[in-house]
């Protein structure tokens, strides 16, 4: 290539136009009469006619890539000043839409099962609508029991062999009547109760069930994942005491406590002066309970458990009214975010 025509398509790659002034500048240097790349044009005449076409060609392509590279740089600075001049200013930082946070309940629901996971249990889940026998037949529940009465269950008004889970039991009998043992699972869940909401109690909570089944499984195995289970959740000082109590489902059968966290032990509101909370039902799944599930309980045994997520996160983030959990306010809501 000629070097003068090398030299001007260097110099129209480099020249940098960023202003109305540097415009002018480019057509002066380039496409004006003056300009080397007219007097260029003006040299193809003196050219030997042998080298002529040649010649002629490239200083006219280079003509025609300036002229482009002129309307280019002109409609990009023109573009520039009609976006800067107006009344948008684009300067201006851009508004932040906030992110959604996640629901308290579903953080703490998570860490429960993060915590059974890590020690081997998988987490399952199944229906709200169930029927009487998971819910209740199965469980070991008497028919006069007063768990199936009207004013605690939510019957489906169309077909009342149908109902909402008043807990996450029914899905113990699901997994019993699926899996053959060993099983090992959690079961996390919202359950519905026929209840006045009140601060205290609401006709929708979540719960997180658990049952290992194996053989000779004992209390005492239980017992020590609880401990580990509320020293995970509530920090390795936490104190646990188990009180012998009442299920159909399992025999014997116990409540858990937790030290209260909020008095330290000595007595507050919400320990109701006795310095402990109570957090969780559980117990040795009845052989009765076993069998209706079609695993013979000569050969296996187990243990279950039942928590309420909402009364976890009550104590948690000390919130004395659950009702706030269901009343779906950005302000509540929004202090969990970083939780
Ligand atoms: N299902 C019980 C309730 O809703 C909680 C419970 C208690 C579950 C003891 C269990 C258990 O598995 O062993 O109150």
């Amino acid at each position: 290539m000629n070097p003068k025509i090398k030299e001007i398509k260097e110099q129209l790659e480099q020249f940098r136009v960023e202003a109305g002034e540097h415009l002018e500048q480019f057509r002066l240097q380039f496409l004006s009469k003056k300009s080397d790349l007219q007097q260029l044009l003006g040299e193809i005449k003196e050219v030997t006619p042998d080298l002529r076409k040649e010649f002629g060609q490239a200083v006219n392509n280079l003509k025609q890539y300036a002229q482009e590279l002129y309307e280019m740089h002109k409609n990009r600075v023109e573009n520039e000043a009609t976006v800067f001049n107006s009344e948008i200013d684009v300067t201006r930082p851009a508004t932040l839409y906030s992110l959604g946070a996640m629901h308290p309940v579903s953080i703490v629901m998570n860490e429960v099962c993060e915590i059974f996971e890590k020690i081997g249990f998988s987490s399952v889940s199944g229906p709200d609508i169930e029927d009487d026998w998971h819910v209740f037949s199965a469980l070991n529940f008497p028919l006069e029991h007063p768990a199936r009465d009207m004013q605690d269950t939510f019957f489906v008004n169309v077909n009342p062999e149908f109902l909402l889970r008043t807990h996450t039991s029914s899905l113990q009998v699901r997994t019993m009547e699926s899996c053959p043992p060993p099983i090992r699972v959690i079961c996390p869940g919202r359950v519905y109760r026929n209840e006045t909401i009140t601060a205290r109690s609401h006709c929708i909570f979540h719960q997180v069930e658990g049952l290992y089944i194996a053989n000779e499984v004992s209390f005492a195995e239980m017992k020590q994942v609880l401990l580990f289970f509320a020293q995970e959740m509530f920090g390795t000082d936490t104190k646990i005491r188990l009180r012998p109590s009442y299920f159909p489902f399992t025999e014997p059968s116990a409540e858990m406590d937790i030290e209260c966290k909020i008095c330290g032990g000595k007595g507050c509101n919400v320990c109701k002066q006795s310095g402990w909370v109570e957090i969780l039902g559980c117990g040795m799944v009845d052989p009765n309970v076993l069998d209706n599930c079609g695993i013979n309980s000569k050969e296996y045994s187990g243990y279950a458990f039942g928590m309420g997520i909402e009364r976890m996160a009550m104590l948690k983030y000390k919130i004395n009214d659950i009702r706030l959990f269901f009343e779906n306010d950005v302000r509540f809501l929004g202090q969990f975010a970083n939780a």
